[in-house]
């Protein structure tokens, strides 16, 4: 952790003494760096940007809507393209329960000061995407965590254990497809459950579906939404599907809750950028997005597959992989325990090879999170990838 040092004289906010950039964020400035090859962060394939369509639907925004510049309410046209979106998940929604956020981790944010009391609990799973944790983190909240089965998802013996002894967290936080950092997708019957048990116990779910259109293997599975609306809160992006850089998502929430989110997301920041939600409106009206995502799976597909056909040559043997349905992230258990923050060290050094040491993602750290690593397969092409597969392998084999 970075210390913090104020001005002399100045105090700051007791909970920020407990912050820290998270390793992500800190990766990102090695990670860009024209000479590493980065296997660190969840960036889609820039090549694969549609960016001449983009244009076009910039152009015409700028040329025939006068207000694109301006402050502005939510644009209406791209919610009722984000109801038929959602349509494509088995999601059935009316655009008032579509909200317009900066990014799904600004839904996150907003959600998290609307569910959750100073101090109150909340259920994160032990190994869990940093972002929620700097959304919680003003509320300093008392983390519950559970386990993560690689092949099923969230160990849910273990919430319903929790709930039944009187835990009432604040909410549930989910990724049912494409978790990240495990790259695991929850199993329909562990979606059932954990909607039903979300339902008996009267605790919110935040369903953070960023990779949910991401699927390369069998039709994917309803979300959590699709199977409940009372008690799921979707949390929708345009980052990984169409890009980062626009800076927009969107929940599905029950349309009593519009206004007050619309207010704290005005102390927040005004509006959701004027600009970006009219061209993506006009972009989605071109009609090509369905198509994008199409030749978007079937590329990461390619790349998935590389990486794992990689990995069995060059990893060290006992190496183990999950194995992701949806997404952007591979989890690699290495058979031994190995120094992460060294390997890293080395790696970035001599190498020029990024990754994440799997402990950046722990609230709970254990053995098996101490050997982990996580490698992103979208960014880099097949040929990038099985050469850095490769040199990271010499470096294990040198490590174990
Ligand atoms: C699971 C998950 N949720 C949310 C986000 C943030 O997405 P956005 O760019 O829409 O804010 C990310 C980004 O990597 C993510 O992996």
């Amino acid at each position: 952790m970075q210390d913090i040092t104020a001005p002399q004289g100045m105090k700051l906010a007791s909970w920020t003494h407990a912050i820290s950039q998270s390793t992500i964020q800190q990766l990102l400035a090695v990670a860009t760096q024209p000479d590493i090859l980065s296997f660190a962060l969840g960036l889609p394939a820039a090549e694969l940007f549609p960016t001449e369509a983009y244009a076009e639907a910039t152009a015409h925004v700028l040329t025939t809507q006068h207000h694109a510049l301006q402050y502005g309410m939510p644009c209406e046209i791209l919610k009722h393209f984000i109801v038929q979106l959602m349509a494509l998940r088995g999601v059935v929604c009316n655009s008032k329960q579509v909200f317009l956020t900066t990014g799904a981790q600004q839904a996150m944010s907003l959600l998290s000061r609307l569910l959750l009391d100073r101090y109150a609990p909340v259920l994160v799973e032990e190994t869990i995407y940093s972002g929620i944790l700097q959304a919680v983190e003003p509320l300093q909240p008392q983390l519950l965590t559970v386990p993560t089965d690689l092949e099923t998802g969230m160990d849910l013996d273990a919430v319903e254990a929790l709930l039944a002894s009187g835990h009432h967290p604040a909410f549930i936080y989910a990724i049912s497809d494409g978790h990240n950092p495990l790259g695991v997708s929850l199993s329909l019957e562990k979606r059932q459950r954990l909607v039903a048990l979300a339902r008996q116990y009267g605790i919110p779910i935040l369903e953070d579906d960023a990779y949910g259109f991401l699927y390369y293997d069998d039709e994917p599975l309803p979300p959590l939404r699709a199977l409940e609306e009372d008690w799921v809160f979707y949390i929708g992006s345009f980052s990984k599907i169409l890009a980062p850089a626009l800076r927009v998502g969107w929940m599905i929430v029950p349309e009593s809750l519009i206004s007050v989110l619309s207010a704290l997301k005005e102390g927040s920041d005004i509006n959701t950028a004027t600009l970006s939600q009219r061209t993506i409106a006009a972009y989605l009206e071109m009609g090509q997005l369905p198509n994008h995502i199409a030749d978007l799976r079937q590329a990461y597909r390619f790349r998935r597959d590389t990486m794992l056909r990689a990995m069995t040559t060059y990893f060290p043997a006992g190496t183990r992989c999950s194995q992701p349905a949806n997404g952007m992230f591979l989890w690699v258990e290495l058979p031994e325990m190995v120094d992460m923050e060294m390997l890293l060290k080395i790696a970035v050094e001599q190498k020029k090879i990024a990754f994440v040491p799997g402990w950046a993602f722990s609230v709970k750290r254990n053995h098996a999170i101490d050997r982990s690593m996580r490698l992103n397969f979208s960014c880099c092409n097949p040929e990038r990838i099985i050469y850095g597969i490769g040199r990271l392998g010499e470096l294990l084999s040198d490590a174990i």
